[in-house]
């Protein structure tokens, strides 16, 4: 059983309190991300989950079974650090087998009766039982590190070190894998590539996992569900389109992918709102009840206005000034002046388009549904 709930968890260091009323519900089988900025909170909520940290108050929960007085070795959760922390002096084979020979020496009576001898004379004999060996080779080559068993940690690259950490944690058969920012020592090409294996050996094992990022791109494009956290507090939890079309709070809509964020009036409301603010008028198929919002606009959902369109079948007409244009490829990003605001406009771009240049003034227009009130 592998569901995790954290219930009014809060967490004080001297008197500063580093979580605040954190409340999580994740199912079994699940890749849930908590995302923030640094110093939000993700680590010590992961250390309360694990073990490794008291909750000043709170429960928390693995398989419905409260765990607050269990100790960290005996609640099957697997760890994997950013730093690895790895045996620097042991093999891969070593490294990943550390674990599953502890326990199971502790587990068996006659070479428990040898205490530390017994597991110095084994290791000095290089000695495994089989089923650990076969267990170890398994996990290995499960994450492509089987050409790689006597190899010292040390030698090897970073992407490979956290493969051995992943191996060392999944083959202890953990009911819940714990990720603190695991791919943030790596650059960006190899963060790609592990993205996908860790998501591949998640699905193929259904296990239940809790990924520490400050990457929103990581957590959207990983994660079943995110929490976004702030200040040590959740602001809001969902799939990754949910936060992406309806994000709770201006702080969501700008760390969770780019955001422009007006501060408007309502003048209207009918079925839908009428926002006034400096420089524009917008028409929201949204309803509100209060006077003074937060316009939030996507940057893709701003299309820049062609002089053959019908003019009277355009809703939310606004005009501009392009200030700047940054070519990217497959789109052309353009940093538009309206009124006193800078506006980012996002359009798809394919060969032989014209890009417009610094000055000209443009219309642009934006569908009632794509404006979100706040
Ligand atoms: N052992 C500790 N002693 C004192 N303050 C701590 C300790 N661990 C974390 N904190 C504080 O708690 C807050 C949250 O930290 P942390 O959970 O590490 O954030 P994140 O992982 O999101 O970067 C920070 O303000 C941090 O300084
Ligand atoms: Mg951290």
């Amino acid at each position: 059983m592998g569901s995790v709930k954290v219930e009014q968890l809060t967490k004080e260091f001297a008197g500063v309190k580093a979580l605040n009323n954190v409340n999580l519900d994740i199912q079994e089988g699940e890749f849930f991300a908590l995302l923030g900025p640094s110093g939000c909170g993700k680590t010590t909520t992961m250390r309360c989950i694990a073990g490794f940290e008291q909750p000043t108050s709170g429960t928390i929960l693995i398989g419905d079974k409260a765990v607050n007085s269990i100790p960290p070795n005996r609640r099957n959760c697997g760890m994997v650090f950013q730093s690895y922390a790895l045996f620097p002096h042991m093999n891969v084979f070593e490294n990943v087998a550390y674990s599953l020979n502890i326990k199971q020496l502790n587990s068996s009576n006659i070479i428990s009766q040898l205490g530390i001898y017994g597991r110095l004379l084994n290791r000095k004999l290089g000695k495994y039982p089989k089923d650990i060996e076969k267990k170890v080779m398994e996990i290995l080559e499960y994450v492509e590190l089987d050409q790689y068993a006597s190899r010292l940690t040390s030698e090897l690259s970073g992407g490979q070190q956290q493969r051995v950490a992943l191996a060392r944690a999944l083959v202890m058969e953990p009911a819940v894998l714990l990720m603190d920012e695991p791919l943030s020592n790596l650059d960006q090409k190899l963060r790609h590539t592990m993205r996908n294996t860790i998501r591949r050996i998640q699905q193929d094992l259904g296990i239940t996992t809790i990924f520490v990022t400050h990457d929103q791109e990581e957590a959207m494009s990983m994660a079943d569900r995110v929490a976004v956290m702030s200040k040590g507090e959740v602001m809001q939890i969902g799939t990754p389109t949910d936060l992406y079309s309806r994000p709770a709070t201006p702080f969501i809509a700008n760390f969770v992918g780019t955001s422009n964020i007006l501060k408007g009036a309502v003048v209207e409301t009918n079925g839908f709102t009428i926002v006034k603010g400096e420089g524009f008028v917008l028409k929201s198929s949204q309803q509100t009840n209060k006077k003074g919002v937060d316009v939030i606009i996507r940057p893709e959902n701003i299309k820049i206005y062609k002089q053959n369109q019908e003019q009277s079948a355009v809703a939310n007409l606004i005009e501009g000034k392009i200030l700047v244009s940054t070519y990217l490829g497959s789109i052309v990003r353009y940093d538009v002046q309206v009124g006193s605001y800078q506006l980012t406009v996002d359009t798809t771009y394919s060969s032989g388009e014209s890009i417009l240049g610094e000055g000209e003034k443009i219309k642009m227009s934006i569908e009632p549904e794509r404006v979100l009130l706040i």
